[in-house]
This record gives structure tokens, C-alpha cells and sequence, in this order.
């Protein structure tokens, strides 16, 4: 198991280029199972989770494989399993299910179960399909789905916007029979940008962004190229980075119009955020940084998947700092890590009150999902001396070359091999 040795404290200074979005290229190469013919995507990030869709893909019968930043998947007899083992690694192998079922008529995929940051259970992914026209059992852990005269249009109302159960839908409803109707939709850009990608596959898809979405469903996708939206997650990951260390950085192809909630928050918190002609330029400001509080939200809220990393930035700053976190129960376990790293923070149910203003140390720490894991790199990177982050798979998860562009910028930061 790789971890990252840190040796903190230096300001990080240069540019950096933001890859494509990891949650917008899940769903989308998982969309490929719904159209008829070869796609090509660009702009992907080479990621653990990226080759796992790919996995899955080669399991369903499609021949795809990720070179260079694309993705080429070809047209071909497509299975209907997803297997624990494959699903069990990532929970997002649940969004072959709309598309699988949309196209054959039957999908056979491994309930998700539980993960490190909540129960993520999957009812309202099957209430939308079954209202659909698909029957599911439970089958020795396998939700076993059926439709054998084809998905129907349906008026479908999530009882909360889920990002998951939206995306499933979506591709469902692009082949099903009639009109589709979702409300109460997820607004993520990620959404947008599978609907944008399904529809210059000859979709009919309208709305996506906003609450409610409608789909006209259409007798067949084609192929074509599409490139991938810039990684929210990932810039704001090193805007936090410019800030808890003091430096500048400039992010290229930031796509900072979907990032309106951090970047305000960012702002609040005595950070300077200007766009260039070059790109994203960031840095604290001469006041330094003070502590704000931040509630997660569905987008355009701010977001659960930034709340580990702000907390660092709220650890670095003065006064204190009341995060809520409303999206996930038992995401807050990048705290007890960072107390370890001499940070001031206390937990009651869903809030977290950060005091800050303490300078934080260096220390072995062991990260326990994606995001937890960025919070201890940035904390590392924050901190006086040397930190181990431990259990460094998750942060492969979602991060593209993360020690790499760190070390571009100035930052001590290395992998290292270690036997279990
Ligand atoms: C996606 C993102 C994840 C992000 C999350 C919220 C991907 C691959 N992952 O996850 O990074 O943190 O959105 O922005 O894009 N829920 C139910 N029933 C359902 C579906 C969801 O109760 O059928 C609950 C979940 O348990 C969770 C909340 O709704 O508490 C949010 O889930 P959802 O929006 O579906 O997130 P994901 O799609 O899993």
C-alpha cells in the first residue's frame, strides 16, 4: 500500500493544469452502453476509478481502453452483469443499470452496500426505473432488473436531487418509449455535461441544470466524440492548496463558472480569486485567512465532496469556523486524523466547530476515503515537519497524478512503496 511522505511548510508557487472531471466521466463513458455505435472521449483523467469503468465496460462486452487522455469505446454484443467484485471497488458501477436496461431489456448488478461515508443506499434509482417499467428482485445480492417490453416514458419526482439516481435515469429515459418527466432533479455541471453528451448522440434532452428535466425518448443513440469537462473537485482542491500554504497558484482550465459556492466561500475566508486570460490565479489575501461557516448542499450549494479540504483551510485561519455537512452522515472522519495533526475540532452530529489559528505538525496519518485523503495531503503540505499519508488508494481514487503536479509547484511531497 503506497503512502505520501509531506514535508510540509513550503509555499506552493507555479502553475497547475486542472484534468477532466472524474464524477462527469464515470457517467458518461458508462453511457456508451446506451449508443448504438463507437465513441471516442477526450479530456479523461487516468484515475483507479476511470479503469475500473473501463473494467466494467470489457466485462459488459465492450471493447474500450483509456490512452492518453481518451477513452475509445467500441460498439459490440453487450452482457447484462455487473459482479460484486467489480462494484464492490466503486459504487458508481450502479449507473450501468439504467443504460443496461434501457438497451436489453434485463441488467444483473451487485447491490452497492455501504461505503466509508454513509449508507448511499440506491430505492430512489429503483422506484424512477420501476416506474418505468422495470421489476427488480434481490437475487443472493444482485439486483436482478427486467423489462421485456422496453422502459416507458414516466412523471418521475425524486424525493431528494440525487446525483447517482438523476444520472441512471437520464440515460434510461433517452431510449425509453414517450416522454420522461424528472423533477426534483440533481443541477451538478456533471449532469449537464452527461446530458450534453447524450444529446449530440441524438438524445432529446431538455432542462438538465435546472430542476426538472424532460426527455423524448429516441429509437437509437449514435456515436461520436466528446471531451470531458474540467474536475470542479479537483481546482478547488488547489485553490485550498494556495491558500493553507501561503503561495500563488494558477489554474488552467478551471472551470470556475461552476464553482461559484467555493469560490465565494474561498473569498469570505480572505482569499484573492482572479481570473486572467491565462487562467485561475490564487493566493490569500493581506489579511490573511478568517474562519467562515459552510453548509454542504445539493449544487448550486456548496459542495459535500469540498468540505473535508475547506476544513483544512478553517484549521489554518483565525477565529472559528461551524461546518454542516448535509449530504452524507459519517463524512467528517478526516477529523480525528487531523486532531492527530494538533488541529482544534469538535464533532456534534452533522457540525463540526473548527478553531482555528493553530499551527498544525506533521504526523503519520491514514486517510479513510477520496476526499478525507486530499484534506490530509493539504494539511501535510500546511503543516511544520513531516507527514505519512497512509492508505494513499483512495486519494488514486479521484486524483490524477496528485504528487506530480503537487511537486511541479514547489511542494515536498513523494510516494512511497510499503509492504502491508
Ligand atoms: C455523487 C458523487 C459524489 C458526491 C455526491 C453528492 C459521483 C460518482 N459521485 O455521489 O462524489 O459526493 O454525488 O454530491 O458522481 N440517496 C438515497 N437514495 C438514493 C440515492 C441517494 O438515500 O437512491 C442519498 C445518499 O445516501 C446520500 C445522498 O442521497 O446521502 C446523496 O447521494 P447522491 O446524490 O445520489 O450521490 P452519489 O451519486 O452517490
Amino acid at each position: 500500500m503506497d503512502s505520501f511522505l509531506i514535508e510540509g511548510g513550503v509555499p506552493l508557487k507555479g502553475t497547475i493544469a486542472v484534468s477532466g472531471s472524474k464524477n462527469a466521466a464515470l457517467p458518461i463513458i458508462m453511457a456508451a452502453i446506451a449508443v448504438d455505435d463507437d465513441v471516442t472521449f477526450t479530456n479523461v483523467p487516468d484515475l483507479r476509478d476511470i479503469k475500473t469503468t473501463i473494467k466494467l465496460l470489457n466485462i459488459l462486452g465492450r471493447e474500450a481502453a483509456l490512452s492518453g487522455d481518451t477513452v475509445l469505446v467500441r460498439n459490440g454484443e453487450l452482457g447484462i452483469e455487473a459482479p460484486y467484485d467489480l462494484v464492490k471497488t466503486m459504487r458508481a458501477s450502479v449507473l450501468c443499470l439504467g443504460p443496461l436496461l434501457a438497451r436489453k431489456g434485463e441488467a444483473k448488478v451487485s447491490l452497492p452496500g455501504g461505503c466509508a461515508i454513509g449508507a448511499r443506499p440506491v430505492d430512489q434509482h429503483l422506484s424512477a426505473l420501476e416506474k418505468m417499467g422495470a421489476k427488480f428482485e434481490l437475487d443472493h445480492g444482485y439486483i436482478h432488473g427486467v423489462c421485456p417490453e422496453g422502459l416507458k416514458g414516466a412523471h418521475i419526482r425524486f424525493d431528494f436531487p440525487t446525483v447517482g439516481g438523476t444520472e441512471n435515469i437520464l440515460m434510461a429515459a433517452c431510449l425509453a418509449q414517450g416522454e420522461t418527466i424528472l423533477e426534483n432533479v440533481a443541477r451538478e455541471p456533471e449532469i449537464v455535461d452527461l446530458a450534453n453528451f447524450l444529446n449530440a448522440c441524438g438524445a432529446r434532452i431538455e432542462g438538465q441544470g435546472t430542476t426538472v428535466i424532460r426527455v423524448q425518448g429516441v429509437e437509437r443513440l449514435h456515436g461520436c466524440s466528446y471531451a470531458i469537462m474540467a474536475d470542479r473537485i479537483e481546482a478547488g482542491t488547489f485553490l485550498v492548496a494556495a491558500g493553507v500554504t501561503g503561495g500563488e497558484l494558477l489554474l488552467k482550465n478551471c472551470p470556475i463558472d461552476d464553482m461559484s459556492a467555493v469560490v465565494d466561500k474561498l473569498r469570505s475566508a480572505g482569499m484573492v480569486i482572479e481570473e486572467t486570460p491565462e487562467g485561475v490565479l490564487a493566493r490569500c489575501g493581506e489579511q490573511g485567512l478568517r474562519g467562515v461557516d459552510v453548509n454542504t448542499r445539493p449544487h448550486p450549494g456548496f459542495p459535500t465532496d469540498m468540505q473535508a479540504q475547506f476544513m483544512v483551510l478553517m484549521c489554518c485561519a483565525e477565529g472559528s469556523s461551524l461546518m454542516q455537512e448535509n449530504i452524507f452522515e459519517n463524512r467528517f472522519m478526516h477529523v480525528q486524523e487531523l486532531v492527530r495533526m494538533g488541529a482544534d475540532i469538535h464533532v456534534s452530529g452533522s457540525s463540526a466547530m473548527i478553531r482555528g489559528g493553530r499551527k498544525l505538525t506533521g504526523a503519520p496519518v491514514m486517510s479513510s476515503d477520496l476526499r478525507a485523503g486530499a484534506a490530509l495531503v493539504l494539511a501535510g503540505l500546511a503543516a511544520e515537519g513531516e507527514t505519512k499519508v497512509q492508505r494513499i488508494y483512495h486519494v488514486d481514487r479521484g486524483y490524477e497524478r496528485l504528487a506530480e503536479k503537487l511537486s511541479a509547484v514547489g511542494a515536498k511531497i513523494r510516494r512511497v512503496k510499503e509492504e502491508d
